[in-house]
């Protein structure tokens, strides 16, 4: 069997074979995935494109889906957060590295923007003509192609890659160019053929409401971050792991005793400050929800301004999904050797644009992924993946436990979505709470953890049915 691929370095795939042997131990909820719905393969028939961060751990959820049928084909959603040798790995199966027998993997560490695009069109392009029939997606960046290049398309307009408002989506404009002038209906046909999309995170959430909200979504989607399986332990506590991995692996300095400023106290900012916290640091939250504000406070966190502190502090991390959330103006008045990281889905809560126009600034590489940047003044700070994903751009992300609960949401979500496309009309869903459910069930039993179950006086009294749903669709957890 031959099939096109790109990644960095084929004799990785022993290493990687090995991590994600021991990675299997750690996700329980997909191997039980995989000896529930094996047999019955569900996903057969199913062309999966995957854009999500090509881990150890996302390595398991791929070969769980081709275990249940599928044929797919993946990239990662960040230029920085492929760890190699699980691509490697991914790509040669169970063949050798002259003779792969894998999956088609298009990822890298350290991608440029044009590769990371040309990635994602490689894993949407199915080799024989058919596109996918489904999408999982992480940030939404493989869906807003397809939704992108349809709309050209569709309008007959040829992009004007100078009118972009970015570096990024300047290339992506280039690359819409191109396909519309060897292949003008590329994207319309396989936006045709795609019958669903799940999404994996908060951003690409977000973005998927709003091109509802607009009516432009071509095909339904499952919003898998909002599992509370999903977002109440992937966000929170998985950022509590991988937040200081990524500040310890990039900069090695002590954060007990430091100030350090955790901007946005929604899940991902709840890990992150008990993180630091956790290492001894005095947390600062930033917050513009008043809820959100109020909960960090009762948390015991100052809440005030990044205005407020920012010569005093000397870590800042963004988790807010927002913009332009630390500027370059705030850089500048920043502490010598500050170290300033992002862990929310996209590079902008950053000012990075504004960083590099700074008039006399000057960057100074570390390392991978580690930069200094000395302002006209002699001081610096100390940027990490740019700021892109710090836990995934310095460390290897959050590990196989939390993330066996996002992606057994991810599988159901694909069986669900790809199984009983009828009953999805084109809109936005959650999972139904009783999956949500099983999905903790699945990861308890590896943690000890011995359940109380109703009697029958308890059940009729609560009015809460003996094995769930137990709570109402409004409960917050
Ligand atoms: P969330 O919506 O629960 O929390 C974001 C919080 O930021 C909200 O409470 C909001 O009020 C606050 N916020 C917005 N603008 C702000 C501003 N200018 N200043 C201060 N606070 C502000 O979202 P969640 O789930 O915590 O996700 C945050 C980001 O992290 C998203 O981009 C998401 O995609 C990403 N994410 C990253 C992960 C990783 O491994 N790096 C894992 C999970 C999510």
């Amino acid at each position: 069997m031959t099939f096109d691929y790109k990644v960095a370095d084929l004799g990785l795939a022993e290493f990687g074979r090995k991590e994600i042997r021991l990675a299997e131990h750690e996700m329980p909820g997909l191997m039980a995935m995989r000896a529930q719905y094996g047999e019955s393969k569900p996903l057969a028939g199913a062309r999966i494109m995957g854009s999500l961060h090509m881990t150890i751990q996302t390595a398991v959820l791929i070969e769980t889906l081709v275990a249940l049928g599928a044929e797919v084909r993946w990239v990662s959603c960040n230029i920085f957060s492929t760890q190699d040798h699980a691509a490697a790995a991914v790509v040669v199966g169970s063949g050798t590295a002259d003779a792969p027998a894998g999956v088609p993997v298009f990822a890298w560490k350290g991608e440029t923007l044009e590769e990371y695009w040309w990635c994602t069109e490689q894993a949407l392009t199915w080799p024989g003509g058919d596109g996918p029939n489904m999408i999982l997606d992480d940030g939404g960046d493989a869906t807003m192609l397809v939704h992108k290049g349809t709309e050209f398309e569709k309008a007959g307009a040829v992009p004007d890659p100078s009118t972009a408002d970015s570096e990024e989506y300047g290339v992506v404009l280039k690359l819409l160019t191109r396909t519309l002038a060897e292949s003008p209906n590329k994207w319309t046909t396989i936006g045709q053929g795609i019958k669903g999309v799940t999404e994996e995170t908060t951003t690409g959430v977000h973005r998927l409401y709003e091109m509802h909200k607009a009516g432009a979504l071509l095909f339904p989607a499952i919003n898998v971050n909002d599992s509370v399986t999903k977002s109440k332990f992937d966000n929170k506590y998985g950022c509590r792991h991988s937040l200081i991995d990524g500040i310890n692996r990039a900069t090695d300095v002590l954060i007990g005793g430091k100030v350090a400023v955790v901007c946005g106290y929604g899940d991902v900012g709840k890990g992150c400050a008990e993180s630091l916290r956790g290492q001894g640091a005095r947390v600062i939250v930033t917050e513009i929800d008043p809820i959100c504000a109020l909960q960090a406070a009762m948390d015991g966190y100052q809440v005030t301004t990044v205005d407020d502190v920012v010569g005093i502090a000397d870590i800042f991390v963004t988790t807010t999904g927002n913009k332009d959330v630390i500027t370059a103006d705030h850089m500048a008045a920043m502490k010598h050797q500050a170290i300033v990281g992002n862990i929310g889905h996209f590079d902008n809560e950053i000012d990075m644009a504004g960083l590099y126009k700074v008039p006399g600034i000057e960057r100074v590489n570390i390392k991978p992924q580690v930069d200094e940047f000395r302002f006209p003044d002699g001081h610096t700070i100390i940027v990490l993946s740019e700021g892109r994903l710090l836990n995934l751009g310095n460390a290897t992300g959050h590990p196989s436990f939390v993330m066996s609960n996002s992606f057994t949401n991810q599988v159901l979500a694909q069986i669900e979505l790809f199984v009983k496309t009828a009953e999805y009309p084109t809109g936005v869903y959650v999972l139904p709470k009783h999956l949500d459910e099983m999905v903790a069930r699945l990861h308890l039993d590896a943690l000890g953890v011995k359940l109380t179950e109703l009697t029958k006086e308890q059940s009729a009294y609560l009015g809460v049915p003996i094995e769930g749903p137990y709570k109402a669709e409004a409960y917050r957890y």
